[in-house]
């Protein structure tokens, strides 16, 4: 990728070689890239000029201070699903008036806060939780901005695991439901009602589904201003895939010029302000995971490169088979015997599901430094302390500096808030 080059040989981060971080800063360790996150940011924008909108980032992709700091610097806005998301933007210096707060178990004191913080608007995914919602503003004498978070009920096509716009699935209200609701929310007093949202899936990689929610959406807008309901803003959520092994998913560009030709057709929709909730096609290709090779152990039927990183620093591969690009850091001769096989990438963590990638044709040796790719997105937000790990360092590159955004956990920390019995 552009903004990890292989230079002679030896894989960068922006203009730093990554060897010389892994000194500096020891592994595994995440190094990100700052001019890929604001260049994949920007391309939303760009695609939305001259149009009212909000690109609202999700945070759970990768939440890191300095990316949120970052985001929010180039006229970010946030999605989130927690009180420790809102609080993270806060502490960035994110502007609360332009978060938007999914998800589909808010407590009371999540919601408080949220309401006290002024947030842009609450993506409302049940009737219970409407009634909720209404009742806490009710309590702080507020009035709660809503959107309405609809399943369409059309078919991602990705991953079960990461599809959520189906029917039967837990998020959202049925589109057949939802005029009723949204009766209902007009109804309530401490609610204001101010537009309409749905995510249907991640890592997509065509358009078509897209376009079949947004159709159902435009029914759906077009219905409620029918019942009097006329909605500010339209929230096509996040979802749009990247390339992680050849994937060609449509660019922010191609997406977004399709859904602005279909919505300019009609005076109701025109006008609507879009928002956007992207989360992987932002940060997964900012971001590299280093790593070292501790031993190589071949057996009967196998050769096990093992290395210093595990399932608890990064899942994907364990828990959804994802592919992730694995290379090694430095191609230059150096004189080192290796040995070319297909290895299983596996860590230290004791469980079979550990690995990070099989079947891999590479030429390694022990001590080798490796680079996994695409691993800006749902990579450090999905680490556990699980075998009393520590999460990994994380490094911000901008061209020729690195900072360090995130020390590696120090090991007392992982017991800090346990208590031996009196
Ligand atoms: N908005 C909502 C309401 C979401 O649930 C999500 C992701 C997003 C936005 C951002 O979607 P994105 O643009 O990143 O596709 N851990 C999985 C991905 C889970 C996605 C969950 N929701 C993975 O590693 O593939």
């Amino acid at each position: 990728t552009p903004h990890f080059p292989r230079r002679d040989g030896v894989l960068h981060a922006e203009g730093i070689a990554l060897g010389e971080l892994a000194s500096r800063f020891g592994t595994p360790c995440y190094v990100y890239s700052r001019a890929a996150f604001s260049e994949h940011f920007l391309a939303y924008e760009q695609a939305l000029e001259g149009c009212p909108h909000l690109v609202c980032y999700a945070l759970k992709a990768n939440s890191n201070l300095a990316v949120i700091d970052l985001l929010a610097r180039l006229g970010a806005g946030f999605d989130i699903v927690s009180l420790g998301e809102l609080e993270r933007v806060v502490a960035a210096g994110g502007d609360p008036a332009k978060v938007v707060f999914s998800g589909v178990a808010k407590r009371d004191d999540e919601m408080a806060r949220a309401l006290e913080l002024g947030i842009k608007c609450f993506n409302v995914e049940s009737l219970p939780e409407l009634e909720r919602l209404n009742a806490c503003a009710a309590r702080l004498g507020l009035r709660a901005p809503v959107s309405l978070r609809v399943n369409p009920d059309v078919d991602a096509g990705t991953h079960p695991y990461i599809s959520t716009g189906l029917k039967d699935n837990k998020f959202g209200i049925a589109i057949g439901d939802a005029p009723a609701i949204y009766a209902r929310a007009q109804a309530l007093d401490h609610l204001e009602v101010v537009g309409v949202d749905c995510h249907i899936g991640s890592q997509l990689t065509e358009l078509a589904p897209f376009m079949d929610a947004l159709e159902r959406l435009i029914t759906l807008v077009e219905r409620l201003a029918a019942d009097g309901i006329r909605l500010r803003h339209l929230d096509l959520g996040g979802g749009l895939g990247v390339d992680y092994n050849g994937e060609t998913p449509p660019s922010p560009a191609h997406y977004i010029c399709a859904l602005r030709e279909r919505l300019a057709r009609s005076a109701l929709t025109r006008e609507l302000e879009l928002i956007f909730e992207p989360g992987r096609s932002i940060a997964a290709n900012a971001g590299v995971l280093l790593t070292r090779v501790e031993f190589l152990k071949p057996a009967e039927t196998k050769h096990f490169a093992i290395i210093d990183a595990g399932m608890n620093d990064l899942i994907r591969p364990a828990l959804y088979q994802a592919w992730m690009r694995i290379e090694r850091v430095d191609q230059r001769d150096d004189g080192v015997a290796r040995t070319r096989a297909a290895y299983d990438i596996v860590g230290p963590v004791c469980e079979s599901g550990d690995f990070l990638g099989k079947q891999r044709e590479l030429e390694l040796a022990a001590g080798d430094l490796l680079a996994v790719g695409s691993a800006g997105a749902y990579a450090f937000t999905m680490a556990s302390n699980y075998n009393t790990r520590a999460r990994p360092a994380e490094v911000m590159v901008d061209d020729d500096q690195a900072f360090l955004v995130r020390e590696r956990e120090p090991l007392a920390q992982l017991w800090a808030g346990e208590r031996r019995l009196p």
